[in-house]
């Protein structure tokens, strides 16, 4: 099956306006300086999707939010919604992170509802999911992750409007991931999911990212695999040497 590879940059809560926008313009030359065959996204916090839209002109680098709720306007303090992040030039947006999971108790019952409302107004959504270590080391994690993709879907997703993140929550940020083998294993289950729910032609093309201390290293070795379409990365999207050498050595 031919999927494209996507290089998808989660900032995460990092970046000033200087250091933002100098960062989108480092890896804006980088991706234009050579013909790539991977789409590259990049997810700053809200305060700089602005900025960071008008230093990726001229590029194919798309830009996404990391979260938005499900109303399009009214009395929600605070919250974003999914018609600002269209007006502002925003493709993407990232959905049921696990660090939105946890620090705002977000369910997948919530995270389905936004992923509906962000396509309908034209975004496109990439949704985690992903075990903790303890769920990992009792044994539950095909079906903890499979439970989060069925639940956190709304009907009618198709390939075109989302793609999935596989993220186990112990591997983001310590520079532990699982073996390309587990990697594997969970990727290819998700893709059961998918199938039974969207019917084999969606869940053939829908994009399944992993994310979890993806660094130059591994990134040849986890995003080779059968399953893998690409990477979601955290802290090694904020360096543009180590963001784009992922993609030079995933060979994309
Ligand atoms: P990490 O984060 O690459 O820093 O582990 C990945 C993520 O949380 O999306």
């Amino acid at each position: 099956m031919n999927r494209k590879m996507m290089i998808a940059g989660n900032w995460k809560m990092n970046g000033l306006t200087a250091e933002g926008v100098s960062l989108a313009k480092e890896i804006t030359d980088k991706v234009k300086a050579k013909k790539r065959t991977c789409e590259f996204v990049v997810c700053p916090p809200f305060t700089l999707l602005s900025l960071v839209k008008k230093a990726l002109r001229g590029s194919k680098i798309a830009l996404g939010a990391q979260d938005c709720h499900w109303a399009e306007k009214g009395a929600h303090t605070g919250d974003i919604s999914p018609a600002m992040l269209r007006d502002l030039g925003c493709e993407y947006v990232i959905l049921g992170h696990s660090e939105r999971r946890a620090d705002h108790k977000e369910s997948s019952a919530l995270i389905g509802k936004k992923v509906e409302a962000a396509h309908s107004f034209g975004l496109k959504t990439i949704v985690c999911v992903g075990e903790t270590l303890e769920q990992r080391e009792s044994g539950k994690t095909i079906d903890v992750c499979s439970k989060q993709v069925r639940e956190s879907l709304p009907e009618g997703v198709k390939a075109a409007n989302t793609v999935i993140a596989y993220e186990p929550v112990w591997a983001i940020g310590t520079g532990k991931t699982p073996t390309p083998q587990e990697v594997e294993e969970v990727h290819a289950a998700i893709r059961g999911v998918l199938t039974k729910k969207l019917g084999k032609s969606e869940a053939d093309k829908m994009r399944i990212l992993y994310g979890g201390s993806v660094k130059p290293s591994n990134a040849k070795e986890m995003l080779s695999l059968e399953d893998v379409d690409g990477a979601l990365i955290g802290g090694a999207s904020l360096k543009a040497d180590d963001f784009i050498a992922i993609s030079d050595n995933a060979g994309c």
